[in-house]
């Protein structure tokens, strides 16, 4: 019987990271950056290298995952300076030194963990990001709600409906660092879905209500970040410069 026990298994590299540390109960303490060094696996996504940390390094370093997928949104952090998702980040696509921060904007809970649903929420309020139906016509709205609708429509939709609420798009954007009651593009984009939406009662001068000034589209300084980072591709620039134009018109009819 023969056989080879001289496997020879592929080098892993050994991984450098940089992790920024902060705790605000405990504001004696300055932030720092905390190094810690693992092996790479096979298949190894950042999501797996923190436990691995957390598991074997440090029990104290806080992140935040739920799905493991990227459908909650809850991972995103600044990877090497870039907002993402880390359970969507293969560490294979990062070199060997890497540097994780928390998402800057949103308020720190601690080291990588940040309270983005407390900023979406008071987004999703200011916004009214709810289908809003013709108050005191219940019949008719009920008719509306159950009409057919185009499916090239829906699909548009559908793809504004993707979005993780991650705060990516708003940790990229310039003019969120500058002003914090900037609604960002995730908050352009939900307006943009129930623009769309047929069976919403709104009108233009309603939505030009909700973000027609500078903590709305005229705050926008189109730098497009957010496009490029949105881990679920959405259409922000064509959206953002679809609103822009239509809220610039109506500013141009309120003023004459
Ligand atoms: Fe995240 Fe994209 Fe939604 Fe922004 S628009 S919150 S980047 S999924
Ligand atoms: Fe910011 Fe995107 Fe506008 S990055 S400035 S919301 S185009
Ligand atoms: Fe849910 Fe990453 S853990 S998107």
């Amino acid at each position: 019987m023969s056989g080879n026990n001289n496997i020879t298994r592929p080098q892993h590299r050994q991984l450098r990271f940089q992790v920024l540390r902060y705790d605000p109960a405990t504001p004696a303490v300055p932030p720092r950056m905390q190094a810690y060094q693992i092996e790479e696996a096979d298949g190894m996504t950042l999501f797996i290298a923190l436990n691995e940390i957390r598991e074997h390094l440090d029990p104290t370093l806080q992140f935040d995952f739920v799905c493991r997928a990227g459908i909650c949104g809850s991972c995103a952090m600044m990877i090497n300076g870039r907002p993402r998702l880390a359970c969507r980040t293969l560490v294979r696509d990062l070199p060997d030194e890497i540097t994780l921060a928390p998402l800057p904007f949103f308020e720190l809970i601690k080291d990588l963990s940040v309270n983005t649903g407390k900023w979406m929420r008071g987004m999703s309020e200011r916004l009214q990001t709810w289908l809003h139906t013709q108050e005191g016509a219940p019949e008719a709205d009920i008719r509306r709600i159950e009409e057919r609708m185009e499916p090239e429509l829906a699909e548009q939709i559908y793809e504004l409906d993707r979005c993780l609420e991650c705060g990516c798009c708003v940790a990229a954007c310039g003019t969120a660092q500058m002003r914090e009651d900037f609604v960002g593009a995730v908050g352009f984009g939900k307006v943009a879905r129930f623009r769309l939406d047929p069976r919403d009662s709104r009108t233009d001068e309603d939505f030009y209500e909700l973000i027609g000034d500078d903590t709305g589209v005229f705050g926008c300084m189109s730098l497009l970040a957010c496009h490029d980072v949105c881990p679920k591709s959405l259409p922000l620039q064509t959206q953002i410069a679809f609103l822009r134009r239509k809220m610039a018109v109506m500013g141009l009819k309120g003023a004459s």
